[in-house]
């Protein structure tokens, strides 16, 4: 089994810790590892080749150092000129698998998770494994706790057919609106998408050759041009630019007939936003999440985050305060999705 890591978003919803030169994937947001270095770190010792890396070219130098700091070298570091989402990072990716093995089983996984049970994570690992290997693309699905429209939603069924402990998928949708993931939740029998996917690699390519020829049509191109330079495998900007942009999650899961899911229970969390951090976190007996320097009165429901300065919360319900040397975010727990909002309006100068 091949990993392959998708390193390459810029996390803006993290922002202001998160930045462009310095996204979220690359910082210690929970313990003494990146969440790169972890994702590397709690793959099985066993039956595992070198990892694959497909990153952002500006994010190489902090790339290097941070596998280089955990020991690890990877099989290729594929860069890319600028993202152009997830789907074209893993065609990129089985290109490069399939010119030596079109039948190497690839598991790709994001950078910007946490899993609390990685023995339960590595289980479910195995129980994909036998999937991929029959034609699948194996999915790996998380019980739902509400209706998030931040993932994508699997709907499954039992198919003794795709062998056990796996289930058959239905259906697909991508980060559904608010009444449809009510709804999606109300009919019962769906998993979050967790993100994670296994497949032999020329089963991916073929998927995406069927529903997204035009982003086949161009990573081929882009692969017969990618150039060597140091250890990076670096992809030509002249003929990525003209890939579309898209998720895998659009252009492919939701079309093939080929995906099955593993349910995985492994206390598994996209650390996608402040709220979901705040969860993540050990809270005190007020819900408060701390760290690095606060003093909270009479609060509650709380995430302060601050490293450089001592911060005071008095008075205050569910709100988010994260200080950085040169950015101050204050806001209220449950629109914290709207930090992307707010930095896009900062790129444009607004
Ligand atoms: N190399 C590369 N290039 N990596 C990318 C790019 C890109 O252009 N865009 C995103 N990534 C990486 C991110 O760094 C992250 O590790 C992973 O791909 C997923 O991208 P996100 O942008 O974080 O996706 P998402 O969280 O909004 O949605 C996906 O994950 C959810 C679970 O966390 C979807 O797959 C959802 O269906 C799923 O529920
Ligand atoms: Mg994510």
């Amino acid at each position: 089994m091949i990993p392959v890591i998708l390193s390459g978003g810029t996390g803006s919803r993290l922002w202001p810790l998160s930045r462009e030169a310095y996204p979220k994937q690359f910082l210690q947001l929970a313990g003494d590892q990146s969440l790169l270095q972890k994702t590397l770190s709690r793959l099985p010792s066993d039956g595992v080749s070198a990892p694959l890396i497909v990153a952002g070219n500006q994010h190489r130098f902090i790339l290097s150092e941070q596998l280089a700091d955990i020991g690890c070298e990877p099989s290729a570091i594929l860069l890319e000129p600028f993202g152009r989402n997830t789907a074209p990072a893993m065609a990129m990716a089985a290109l490069q698998v399939a010119a030596t093995d079109p039948e190497a089983i690839m598991l790709v996984l994001p950078a910007d998770h946490h899993v609390s049970d990685e023995q339960a994570f590595r289980a479910a690992l195995a129980r994909g494994e036998a999937a991929a290997e029959a034609g699948s693309l194996v999915l790996f699905g998380v019980l739902p706790t509400g209706p998030d429209t931040d993932y994508g939603y699997i709907g499954a069924e039992l198919d003794k057919s795709v062998g056990e402990g796996v289930l058959r998928v239905t259906h697909f949708t991508e980060k559904p609106d608010h009444a449809t993931a009510e709804s999606l939740l109300a009919n019962g029998g769906h998993f979050w998408n967790s993100g994670m996917v296994m497949f032999r690699a020329y089963r991916y390519l073929d998927e995406l050759k069927t529903h997204s020829p035009d982003i086949y049509d161009t990573c081929q191109l882009a692969f017969r041009h990618v150039w060597q330079d140091l250890e990076f495998s670096r992809i030509p900007a002249e003929i990525f630019e003209h890939c579309p942009d898209d998720s895998v999650d659009r252009a492919v899961l939701e079309k093939t007939d080929s995906a099955v899911v593993v349910p995985m229970d492994a206390g598994w969390r996209d650390l996608g936003s402040w709220a979901a951090y705040w969860e993540s976190q050990v809270q005190d007996d007020k819900q408060n999440v701390v760290v690095g320097e606060a003093c909270l009165e009479d609060s509650q429901g709380c995430l302060v985050h601050s490293k450089d300065r001592l911060v005071t919360v008095l008075g205050v319900n569910d709100l988010v305060v994260i200080d950085t040397r040169d950015a101050l975010l204050v806001a209220r727990r449950h629109r914290v999705q709207e930090v992307k909002t707010v930095v896009e309006q900062l790129r444009a100068g607004k």
